[in-house]
C-alpha cells in the first residue's frame, strides 16, 4: 500500500515536495515530540528516570529548554506515562502539551501516540528522547536544516562511542549511506561490534512519518515497537534517510544509569560556570562550585569556593558569596556580602546587605538595604529593616523589625506557643538588650530599649526602657567570708 501523499512525492523533484516549501520567509513548521513515558529501568530508582536532576532540572525539562529553541511550547508535545502526573507536574508553566501513553510499548508506539494530537500538520517533526539532556540549540536547529535542504524522509544524528553498548547501532551500505538502526538486543554477531550510534534525536518530514508510524512492528527479541525501524520502513518505501555523523559525542550522551547522570550533570554545570564567567563574574575554584541552570549573578560579583546557588537565585553585581554557603531560590540586590558557611532559602536580601558567616535565612525572610546579620543568627519569616542589624547567636522567627534596630547577641523570639505561630513587632531605633527573650505576640515600640537578660510578654511602649529580670542583690564581703570559713 502506498499511501496517496507518497504517491505524489514519488517522481517529484525534491524542491517541490509539499514539506520543503518555503512560505514567504517562512520555514516549515516544526513540531517537536518528546518521548518521556519510560521509568528507566537502569536507574534502580522508584522515581522516573525524567524527574532525575541534572544540572539543576529534572532531565526532561532540560529538553524542554532547549526544544522551545525550535519550536513554540504549543508544538512541543511531551509523552508521558511512567509517573505522568509528577512529570508534568514538572513542566507545568511551560505551555508544552502532553500526550499519554497508557503502556510504555516502545518508542515508535509512543511517537505513534502523538499522530492524533500532533499530526495536524505538513512541516517537519523532530523527536527528541527526553533522557538526552546536554544537546544545544545550534545543533539541533543543524539538525533542521539539514533535513530541509536534503529532501530526505528524516534526518538523525550519529556519533562514535568507544563503548556503545546500549545503543542502536548505524549500519550503512557500501556507499557509505544509512540503511538501518539495529537495537543492541536485536544485533547480529557482527554489528555488536559498530560503534557508530544512534543518538536518538531525529527529524522527520511529517508527511512521510505518520502514514508509516503504524508499519513498525514488535517483532524483535524485546517485544518494543522501535522507532529506529522507521530507517527501514522508509527505505523501502523508496525514500532516503540521512544520518549527520557528529564527532563529538558529549552532548549526545543518553541518560540510562546514575553514573551517566553524574556525568551530565558534571557538563551542564561546567556550561553554567563557563557562561557565568564570560558574563564577568569572578568564581573562584570553578570545579567546586555548584550552580544550577536558571541562576543569574551580576557583573563583578564573586563566588568562592564551594558555593552551592540553586534553584532560581538571582544576585545582583557587586556581590560576594562567601565559601560553602548555600542559596536557594533567594534574591540579593547590588553590593550584598554573604560571608562563608551561610545558608539562604527563599529569601530576600536588598542593596549591601551583610549575611553570615555562619547564619541561616529561610521562609521569606528579608534583610533589607545595608541591614546585617552575623554569625550564628537564624531569620524564619522575618523582616529585618534597613540598617538594623542583628550580629550574633539570635533567633528571630515571624518579626518584622524596623529600621536601625540592634539586636543583641542571644535574643530570641518565642513565636510559638507549643500550638500556634506569633508575630513579634520592633519599632524603628528600637535597642533589644542582649539575651532577650520575646514572648509573642508583643511588640516593641519605636526607639525603646528593652534590658539586657529581660523576658518581655508585655508591649512596650515607644522610647520606654523594658526590665523583665530580677533585681541583682549584692552581699558585700560574702566571698571572703566564705573563703575565710573554709580555712
Ligand atoms: C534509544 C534508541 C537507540 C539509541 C538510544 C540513544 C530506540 C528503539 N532505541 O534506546 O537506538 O541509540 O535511544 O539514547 O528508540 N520512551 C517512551 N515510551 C516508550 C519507550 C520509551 O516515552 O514506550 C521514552 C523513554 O522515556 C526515553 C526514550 O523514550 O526517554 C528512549 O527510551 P529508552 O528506553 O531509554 O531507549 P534506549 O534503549 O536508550
Ligand atoms: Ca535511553
Amino acid at each position: 500500500y502506498i499511501g496517496r501523499r507518497e504517491a505524489v512525492h514519488r517522481g517529484q523533484p525534491a524542491q517541490t515536495r509539499p514539506a520543503l516549501r518555503k512560505n514567504g520567509n517562512m520555514e516549515n513548521p516544526v513540531t517537536v515530540l518528546i518521548l518521556a513515558a519510560g521509568l528507566g529501568t537502569r536507574m534502580k530508582s522508584k522515581k522516573a528516570k525524567m524527574l532525575h536532576r541534572a544540572g539543576g532540572l529534572p532531565l526532561v525539562e532540560q529538553v524542554v529548554d532547549t526544544a522551545c529553541t525550535l519550536a513554540p511550547p504549543e508544538r512541543i508535545f511531551v509523552v508521558t506515562g511512567f509517573q505522568a502526573e509528577l512529570v508534568e507536574q514538572a513542566l507545568a508553566g511551560r505551555g508544552v502539551r502532553f500526550v499519554h501513553q497508557t503502556e510504555q510499548k516502545g518508542t515508535g508506539h509512543a511517537v505513534a501516540a502523538c499522530r492524533d494530537l500532533a499530526g495536524d500538520r505538513d512541516g517537519l517533526v523532530v523527536v527528541l528522547y527526553g533522557d538526552c539532556p546536554l544537546l544545544l540549540p545550534d545543533t539541533l536547529k543543524n539538525l533542521v536544516d539539514r533535513q530541509q535542504a536534503s529532501g530526505a524522509a528524516a534526518t538523525l544524528i550519529s556519533t562514535r562511542l568507544e563503548d556503545p553498548s546500549g545503543y542502536g547501532r548505524i549500519v550503512r551500505g557500501p556507499t557509505g549511506n544509512l540503511e538501518a538502526i539495529v537495537e543492541q538486543k536485536a544485533a547480529g554477531p557482527g554489528q555488536l561490534e559498530i560503534q557508530e550510534i544512534n543518538t536518538g534525536i531525529y527529524c522527520f518530514q511529517a508527511s512521510l512519518l505518520w502514514p508509516h508510524i503504524d508499519r513498525v512492528q514488535a517483532s524483535n527479541p524485546a517485544g518494543e515497537y522501535y522507532l529506529t525501524d522507521m530507517v527501514e520502513i522508509l527505505r523501502g518505501a523508496g525514500h532516503e534517510v540521512c544520518a549527520i555523523f557528529q564527532p563529538d559525542a558529549r552532548e549526545l550522551l543518553g541518560i540510562n544509569t546514575r553514573i551517566e547522570l553524574a556525568e551530565a550533570d558534571r557538563i551542564l554545570r561546567e556550561r553554567t560556570v563557563r557562561r557565568l564567567m564570560l558574563e564577568g563574574v569572578t568564581i573562584e575554584k570553578p570545579e567546586t562550585v555548584t550552580i544550577d541552570a536558571q541562576v543569574r549573578v551580576g557583573q563583578d560579583s564573586v563566588v568562592e569556593p564551594f558555593a552551592q546557588i540553586l534553584g532560581r537565585t538571582s544576585i545582583g553585581q557587586d556581590c560576594r558569596i562567601g565559601a560553602c554557603s548555600i542559596l536557594r531560590d533567594s534574591e540579593l540586590g547590588d553590593g550584598v556580602q554573604v560571608a562563608p558557611f551561610t545558608m539562604i532559602a527563599s529569601s530576600r536580601l536588598e542593596r549591601e546587605a551583610q549575611a553570615g558567616p555562619f547564619a541561616r535565612l529561610r521562609m521569606d525572610s528579608c534583610i533589607e538595604a545595608g541591614a546585617q546579620v552575623g554569625n550564628f543568627v537564624e531569620l524564619k519569616k522575618t523582616r529585618l529593616g534597613a540598617g538594623s542589624k542583628s550580629m550574633h547567636l539570635a533567633y528571630l522567627g515571624d518579626a518584622t523589625l524596623g529600621k536601625g534596630v540592634n539586636v543583641g547577641a542571644g535574643t530570641i523570639t518565642c513565636n510559638y506557643d507549643g500550638a500556634r505561630k506569633h508575630p513579634t513587632k520592633i519599632g524603628d531605633g528600637a535597642f533589644i538588650g542582649s539575651n532577650s527573650t520575646l514572648v509573642a505576640p508583643v511588640e516593641i515600640g519605636e526607639g525603646s530599649y528593652v534590658g539586657a537578660g529581660s523576658v518581655i510578654t508585655e508591649a512596650v511602649p515607644a522610647d520606654a526602657l523594658a526590665l523583665g529580670r530580677a533585681r541583682q542583690t549584692i552581699k558585700p564581703g560574702w566571698a571572703k567570708k566564705r573563703r575565710e570559713s573554709r580555712d
